[in-house]
């Protein structure tokens, strides 16, 4: 007969098991997160101790409730785009590393925690390269960039293959991103003399942008894996994030979903292709990597 804790153990595995059949989670993160949960409430251990059967216990509604409630809390918690406490130490200890030998080699191990600690960065890092391959196609000779919602991207940005870049303008509300900006471009000043970081939010607008800039308008705007985020949270700030003085911009979606195995490129698309056609403006070209396609517009 298996003890209470094994019969728990079971139990974990198998909700674990069905889950990351739909979602992008290990088996051991989330065995480890339903058996956490499932030790910490009394009554649904109970409940298993005294099921005759897996099959009797998946029909309990209590147990259904349970499972239910913590799949979804399990899905927000793989949805946050940037990591959990122990990235977040690992980072803080590589930024102290860093400070300590502000070397290129501790700069790039650097790199690699802050690019592991948040999602977005962290799906394109293996074709980084190939990425600002385009981009330098693209606009060899770009001056001025408005990065919006740039999250970390823009420490992994090669300056010196954009020999002309005076400005690179990295604009978030997420203040931890840009705290993490400020405090790299403060380790490395030389490096990142072309960065200005800055806590902002759409709806504020442009016009102090740019006036803090002296600029009318930048060469090129990102706006990478922005616009489906905007539209699903903030609809009413897609006119003003269409406004956003740019001669060209690059505008990103995704073709699988961060969290769940479900390719979600139409559904990208058609976010990006309504606010294009709203914006007045034309897309003129195209590109794309193994999970992020990028369309150029004028
Ligand atoms: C999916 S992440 C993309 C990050 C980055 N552009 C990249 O592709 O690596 C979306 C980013 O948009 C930012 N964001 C969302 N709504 C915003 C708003 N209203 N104003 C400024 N930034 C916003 C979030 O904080 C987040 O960093």
């Amino acid at each position: 007969m298996p003890d209470s804790n094994d019969k728990i153990l079971q139990v974990a595995s198998a909700v674990a098991a069905s889950f990351v059949k739909n979602y992008k989670c290990s088996l051991h993160e989330a065995t480890e997160f339903f058996y956490n949960n499932l030790v910490r409430d009394t009554s649904i251990t109970k409940l298993i101790e005294n099921a005759a059967s897996e099959k009797q216990l998946s029909k309990n509604s209590t147990f259904k409730n349970f499972v239910k409630q913590h799949k979804k809390e399990l899905y927000y918690k793989l949805r946050q785009y940037k990591g959990n406490d122990a990235s977040k130490s690992g980072l803080m200890q590589a930024l102290q590393l860093a400070q300590n030998d502000p070397s290129e080699a501790s700069r790039q191990a650097l790199l690699q925690s802050i690019a592991a600690f948040h999602v977005s960065s962290q799906e394109r890092l293996a074709q980084n390269e190939l990425f600002y391959r385009h981009l330098s196609q693209l606009m060899p000779d770009v001056h001025s960039i408005v990065d919006v919602g740039c999250g970390v991207q823009p420490l992994l940005f090669p300056q010196e293959n954009f020999p002309a870049m005076e400005k690179y303008l990295a604009l978030d509300k997420d203040k931890e991103s840009i705290w993490l900006l400020d405090a790299v471009k403060n380790i490395f000043k030389d490096r990142y003399r072309w960065l200005f970081p800055k806590a902002w939010n759409i709806g504020e607008g442009w016009k102090d942008v740019c006036h803090e800039h002296g600029l009318a308008d930048f060469d090129l705007a990102l706006i990478l894996k922005v616009v489906p985020v905007v539209k699903r949270t903030s609809p009413v700030l897609l006119e003003q994030l269409a406004a956003i003085p740019a001669k060209t911009i690059v505008i990103s979606g995704v073709k699988e979903s961060m969290v769940k195995k479900q390719d979600i490129e139409r559904k990208e698309r058609k976010a990006i292709d309504r606010f294009i056609k709203d914006s007045g403006r034309n897309a003129i070209a195209e590109f794309e990597l193994d999970n992020e396609f990028f369309i150029i517009v004028r």
